[in-house]
């Protein structure tokens, strides 16, 4: 039985459009049951609507605190009755309850090499910080932002006089080849976390995660 996957979304939605490119496959291993924006006007449900997949929005702002909105995004993630949440480009700090209660099924895209740059403007911030390289994260979601067990990361490099922007394209480059596939190895039944320890096959990830470069060079 395939993946049911639900796509938490707050923007644009160019990685749930990567991920529904990707499973869009015949034989694929898993499908995006539903996807959720706390934007009316975010232009990844537009993507959702084109793709087929049931969409809805729920705004953060009808909610008098984070616990009640994130109750009712549960209760609305739950109707779906997914195997696995990703959120992509979610903008909103979640509960210690909401993220309990999808312990082990919620991953996050993350737009540095964590732990470096956590929270916004990564970009910017590791030209700011003189970093030679830069990249983004799949990880595991605990209850500490942008912390939890690191599970595959992707980098570029940073060359001279490089711009934010042009250093985000070629991240948002990486996201569109991370996100699918640590989706697929999460509905393959391939990554697991143990206790606080994210595994891959069995076998510990070690904690700075997977590197992408080194499983396309076959190491
Ligand atoms: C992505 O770059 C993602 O890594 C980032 O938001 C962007 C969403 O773009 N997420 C975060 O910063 C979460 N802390 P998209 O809507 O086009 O997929």
């Amino acid at each position: 039985m395939s993946c049911r996957i639900v796509v938490l979304i707050s923007g644009s939605g160019t990685n749930l459009q990567a991920l529904i490119d990707n499973l869009a496959v015949p034989d694929s291993p898993a499908r995006i049951v539903g996807v959720i924006s706390n934007k009316a006007d975010a232009y990844g449900l537009q993507r959702a609507g084109a793709a087929g997949i049931p969409f809805d929005t729920l705004n953060h702002r009808d909610f008098i605190d984070r616990e009640s909105f994130d109750r009712a995004l549960q209760q609305q993630i739950d109707a779906f009755q997914p195997d696995l949440v990703l959120l992509a480009g979610f903008m909103r700090i979640l509960t210690p309850g909401f993220v309990t209660h999808y312990r082990g099924r919620l991953l996050n895209i993350h737009p540095s090499l964590l732990p470096k740059h956590k929270g916004l403007q990564t970009h910017q911030r590791a030209l700011d910080a003189g970093d030679a390289e830069h990249g983004a994260t799949v990880h595991f979601v605990t209850e500490e932002l942008d912390g939890g067990p690191l599970i595959l990361q992707g980098r570029v490099q940073i060359t001279p006089g490089q711009e934010a922007a042009s250093l985000a394209a070629e991240v948002q480059q990486l996201e569109y080849r991370l996100y699918p596939l640590a989706a697929r190895w999460f509905a393959a039944g391939r990554l697991q976390l143990n206790d606080d320890r994210a595994c891959f096959d069995g076998n510990p990830i070690p904690p700075s995660g997977l590197r992408l470069e080194d499983l396309e060079s076959g190491i």
